[in-house]
């Protein structure tokens, strides 16, 4: 089963309201062909009403969707090929797997022996050969779920729309699924869009991602950037856990910035690599210092009276999460300020409840925000 020749989605200036809320907010994207490309955000943010849109049971307020140079807003949904996975899985418990599958190529009325041979061919793709006589009911989840994938991707769709197709799940199937769509998508060089609010997932299955919040788009990048080189600190807390600590710059040297927090603590901060839009930082501008938990370092206990050392802080471990391959320390660094800091066990769980910790922050790990939760960037090198 071959995907049609792959196909570009472009949105311009899309924008869908309902009464009383604008769910999605002038949106413009482009998807590659082939892409596997994720739509992320909290609950609300306009995933699905997006989502629906490209399909076409929602009408946009204005803007365009294009599908390679063809403009398709006025096309109407059966006619757009798209293929779409629903959370629910929405397939039919009266039909068997085997019509369930093949009900899109009966609407379009492809021949009784090209459906067969289609039906076959997906049923073998989602690994799903065998159970072609059974009824939904007589299927676990995780087998109904890949009954809608194989309901989908049968018509040879242009692009597959998915909206959160594993949420249902539990977490070890989750996993495993998503590593099988994956594959199937790369197999078929399937154009796909993807809603889902996890980020795990959104990270470890896609190309791209578009963080969304409020019906607009935050950022728009690869996992990795998305992960390492957030925009925002919306974006920054969406993808992971994160430390956020107000203080204010007491020192500029270029990209070199040392923030001095209200424990009277100074953490220095490599503003390197990319430039930014010109956000003016200069000594005494209130930011917001942040860095992910694992990426510090806890430091040995040393005799008394060793210095602290550069980028260290230091505080009484006030609770511990013990989660087996990693501890997550919360730390009391004093004026009601917690840090969060992650520690493999491997290599053994240096502190308790009670203990003092210090930990190391690398400099190139830190970013700052600025009050309003814009990323502040250094100038370039
Ligand atoms: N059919 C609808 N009628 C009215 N409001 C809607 C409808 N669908 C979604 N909304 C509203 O639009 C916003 C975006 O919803 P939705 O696209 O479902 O978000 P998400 O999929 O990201 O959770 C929300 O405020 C939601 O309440
Ligand atoms: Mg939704």
């Amino acid at each position: 089963m071959n995907a049609r020749t792959s196909t570009r989605l472009r949105l311009e200036n899309i924008t869908v309201k309902f009464p009383g809320v604008t769910a999605v907010d002038n949106v413009s994207l482009e998807v590659n062909p082939g892409e596997f490309f994720s739509l992320l955000g909290p609950s609300g943010c306009g995933k699905t009403t997006l989502l629906r849109t490209i399909a076409g049971f929602y009408r946009q307020d204005s803007g365009h969707i294009y599908f390679n140079d063809e403009c398709i807003d006025r096309i109407p949904p059966h006619k757009r090929g798209t293929g779409m996975v629903f959370q629910n899985y929405a397939i039919f418990p009266h039909l068997t797997v085997w019509d369930n599958v093949g009900y899109g190529l009966r609407a379009r009325k492809v021949s009784r022996e090209e459906a067969a041979r289609r039906i076959q061919a997906a049923l073998e793709l989602v690994d799903l050969v065998g159970l072609e006589k059974r009824k939904p009911k007589q299927l676990s989840g995780g087998q109904q779920q890949r009954v809608a994938v194989a309901r989908a991707v049968v018509i040879e769709p242009h692009i597959l729309l998915m909206d959160e197709p594993l949420a249902n799940l539990d977490a070890k199937l989750r996993i495993r699924l998503r590593t099988e769509l994956r594959k199937l998508q790369q197999q078929l060089g399937l154009t796909t869009i993807y809603v889902t609010h996890d980020q795990e997932e959104a990270l470890s299955l896609s190309d791209r991602i578009a963080v969304m919040f409020r019906g607009r788009i935050a950022q728009l990048g690869t996992p990795e950037e998305i992960y390492q080189d957030p925009a925002t600190r919306e974006v920054f807390e969406f993808v992971g856990e994160g430390n956020y600590l107000d203080g204010e710059v007491t020192e500029i040297d270029g990209d070199s910035v040392v923030v001095t927090l209200s424990t009277g603590d100074g953490v220095r901060a490599e503003l390197g690599g990319r430039s930014g839009a010109g956000r003016p930082l200069s000594k005494g501008t209130q930011v917001v210092v942040s860095f992910r938990p694992h990426e510090v370092e806890v430091v040995p206990q040393g005799a008394h009276g060793d210095p602290p050392g550069e980028n260290t802080l230091r505080g009484t471990v006030q609770h511990l999460d013990y989660l087996g391959a990693i501890v997550r320390y919360h730390v009391d660094i004093g004026k009601g300020m917690t840090l969060l800091a992650e520690h493999y066990t491997a290599q053994g769980v240096p502190a308790r409840q009670g203990d003092q910790l210090t930990v190391r922050i690398p400099p190139a790990r830190v970013k700052l925000f600025d009050t309003d939760g814009m990323r502040i960037r250094g100038r370039g090198s």
